[in-house]
């Protein structure tokens, strides 16, 4: 049966230039779609830049031009970074637009009528010299826990501390210097809550997410009451005004997401398409992909709207993690924050689709791309194995044998895979498609190996047994260039060249070719070159790019909440203690200052606490399934210290950090307020 497929990526901001972080997603997807292509089904790929929020607004103005010009230079800039990695959209449009401030007004009206907008006052810093509300990337100021100078408004970058914009002490606008004032004003919400019922059985019901994005999901935010979310930033912002509040705007992840519907109804009047036939129909699929960062807006707001608003929800939301590079976080100091444009200029896009999708599977751990590993995994396979074999068989004939000789079985073997391979794709498992094919190629080069076409070619007589070997091998990597072909659209254009055949269907690895004429041998894919990768890095490190980061608030907002009884059901209070017995338990405050996984523990984590100057404590805590590593180091947490050691399986715990909740992903780990330090005993 024949699919109807909408594929959507997360909306690259308009105030950054894509790098090699955002190609995760984007290529992800890519080879998403080119797969259901190849399979016969209807794909549609949209995608748009998120244009909206102060950043883009200050930028502008630091610029001297305006939003609009900013806007539209990045959107070519993308553009351009896109078509370099061959990710192919059906369209890219832009939130703002005409198509999408009309559908935000539809959603509005929507939200309007079921009840679900709620007004509040919001009390803020805002810098009276630049009139603007300051988000807590453009506030600056002494670190309330450490002091230290010239720290951003949400935490602080010396000693890890999160706090809120106004904690800090003598705090200043990024934007003019000035001392910010605190100012009230109105915010429009959306009262979420009211469909937590609606999101409980979505996200919960197995079909629409991954088990650990449901988990996360019921863990973090479904036990409690959802909180109101803040829709709306009061002017000057450079985003689309309510039209029943004027003054106000709508926050920019309240049109973002509705950017998917613009940028489709874009695509619907080009094509001569019904909108209503893409996002009001039961036939048509809708998948999205995005980042674990941006998770709580698509699993639990987004559904919300588009239920409210009358819209199908989606089908599938697939979370994807974080790249690192050579273990580490992205970074400019190190080089390896590398832009998509600063890599075409070295290194042939090719071989960061195929290791990312060597990488890539329907889990939300991070992927790292370790440079050298990236090398020798481009060099092995895709040179040393896929295409090695057309390099060492091509150049003999110049037309493949007449019927497709005996091959020891290989080929029917390799189109038998393919349904395992095409499964593994479809499930976005595309690091086991890949070991999939190499296992073919093994089996390919080893024929190869055997048969020593190079020396039948040397002995006039053999010359018929030559022709059929190189017909059998040539076919295997065809077979090869096929399945392959999502990840490597352009080698699978050559191969087809090469061979005078069409390999844009999957099912062209079931039939093999015989007969047809064999094209020059023309080079496919050089071997990468360290030196280049090297050269690549050297750029980066020399090239400042500047970004304004858009501060990603998780859920804004308070709201009531009433306690349920269940946890002290569950457990109840234990017989009473004397102040004395209280007070053999040394607690201290502590600093995680490392973070790591316990290999083969799958419950615990290793944690490396600071208790101030030079006394550090190795703790194992059994909170995996509940936080992940990049948000523990840098916080304060409380910790057991004079505790007898535990010898471990793992090592030795000296100490063990307080959590409440009953485990799994229900540890909530106890944090002291701002200002406390590591050391400081608790009493
Ligand atoms: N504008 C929002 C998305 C709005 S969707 C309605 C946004 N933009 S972004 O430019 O910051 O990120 C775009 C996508 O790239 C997100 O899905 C994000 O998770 C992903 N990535 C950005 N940096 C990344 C890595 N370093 N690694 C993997 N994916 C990354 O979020
Ligand atoms: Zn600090």
């Amino acid at each position: 049966m024949t699919r109807r497929i909408l594929v959507t990526s997360a909306l690259p901001y308009a105030n950054g230039h894509i790098h090699i972080g955002h190609l995760v997603e984007y290529l992800m997807t890519d080879i998403w779609v080119r797969f259901q292509r190849m399979r016969g089904h209807r794909a549609v790929y949209v995608c748009a830049d998120d244009t909206h929020g102060t950043a883009i607004m200050i930028r502008a103005r630091q610029e001297g031009r305006s939003e609009e010009a900013l806007i539209a230079d990045m959107q070519a800039a993308h553009q351009r970074d896109f078509q370099g990695f061959q990710i192919e959209f059906d369209n890219y449009g832009s939130t703002n637009s005409p198509d999408n401030r009309e559908l935000c007004e539809h959603f509005w009206k929507a939200l309007r009528k079921q009840g679900l907008i709620v007004e509040r006052d919001v009390t803020q810093l805002y810098d009276p010299l630049e009139s603007v509300f300051l988000a807590d990337r453009f506030v600056k100021g002494k670190c309330p826990n450490c002091g230290a100078p010239d720290q951003y408004g949400d935490s602080c970058e010396k000693c890890g501390a999160a706090y809120s914009a106004i904690d800090l002490v003598d705090p200043y606008s990024t934007l003019s210097g000035a001392k910010p004032e605190l100012r009230s004003a109105r915010h429009y919400f959306v009262e979420i809550e009211q469909l937590h019922g609606f999101l409980e059985q979505w996200t919960q019901s197995g079909e629409h997410l991954q088990l650990e994005v449901a988990n996360y999901l019921k863990g973090h935010f479904l036990a409690e009451p959802l909180r109101d979310w803040d829709v709306s930033r009061p002017g000057p912002y450079f985003g689309f005004e309510l039209p029943d509040a004027p003054g106000n705007f709508w926050y920019v992840w309240f049109d973002a997401p509705i950017g998917y519907l613009a940028s489709t109804a874009e695509w619907c009047r080009a094509r001569g398409e019904r909108f209503d036939d893409w996002w009001r129909s039961d036939d048509v699929e809708i998948h999205h992909f995005i980042g674990k960062d941006i998770t709580y807006f698509h699993t639990l707001f987004w559904p919300a709207m588009l239920k409210v608003a009358g819209y199908s929800l989606p089908t599938r939301v697939h979370v994807h993690g974080f790249l690192t590079v050579n273990g580490e976080k992205m970074s400019k100091s190190k080089g390896t924050f590398v832009m998509a444009s600063t890599y075409l200029r070295h290194l042939d896009p090719a071989y960061l689709r195929y290791f990312y999708a060597s990488k890539l599977s329907p889990k939300v751990d991070d992927i790292d791309l370790n440079l050298e590993e990236f090398a020798a995994k481009v060099n092995a396979d895709l040179v040393g194995k896929v295409v090695n074999l057309a390099s060492r068989t091509a150049r003999f004939v110049d037309r493949l044998s007449e019927r497709y000789p005996e091959d020891e079985g290989l080929f029917e073997a390799g189109a038998k895979l393919g349904d395992d391979i095409a499964a593994a794709y479809d499930a976005c498992d595309f690091a086991r498609a890949m070991r999939l094919v190499m296992s073919l190629a093994d089996r390919a080069n080893e024929y190869i190996d055997r048969k020593e076409p190079w020396k039948l070619k040397k002995d006039p007589a053999a010359l018929d047994t030559m022709r059929d070997v190189c017909s059998v091998a040539l076919n295997l990597y065809r077979q090869l260039a096929v399945y392959l072909s999502p990840v490597l659209p352009k080698l699978s254009q050559q191969s087809a060249e090469l061979l005078n055949d069409d390999l844009s269907t999957w099912k062209a690895a079931s039939v093999p070719l015989a007969g047809t004429p064999v094209g020059k041998f023309q080079h496919l894919l050089a071997r990468v070159d360290m030196q280049a990768v090297s050269k690549m890095l050297e750029e980066t490190l020399s090239t400042e790019p500047a970004v304004v980061a858009e501060p990603t608030p998780a859920a804004a907002g308070g709201s009531a909440l009433t306690d349920s009884d269940e946890p002290l059901r569950a457990e109840p209070i234990a017989a009473e203690c004397s102040i004395d017995d209280f007070a053999k338990v040394d607690l201290r405050v502590a600093r995680i200052v490392a973070a790591a996984e316990v290999p083969r523990a799958d419950k615990l984590l290793q944690l490396t606490l600071s208790l101030g100057g030079d006394e550090r404590r190795t703790v194992f805590a059994g909170i995996k399934a509940a936080y992940r590593l990049e948000t523990l180091v840098g916080r304060l947490v409380v910790v057991v210290a004079n505790l007898a050691p535990r010898r471990m399986k793992f090592g030795t715990s000296e100490g063990m950090v307080i959590a409440a909740g009953p485990g799994k992903q229900e540890v909530f780990l106890l944090a002291p307020d701002t200002g406390a330090r590591p050391g400081q005993r608790v009493h």
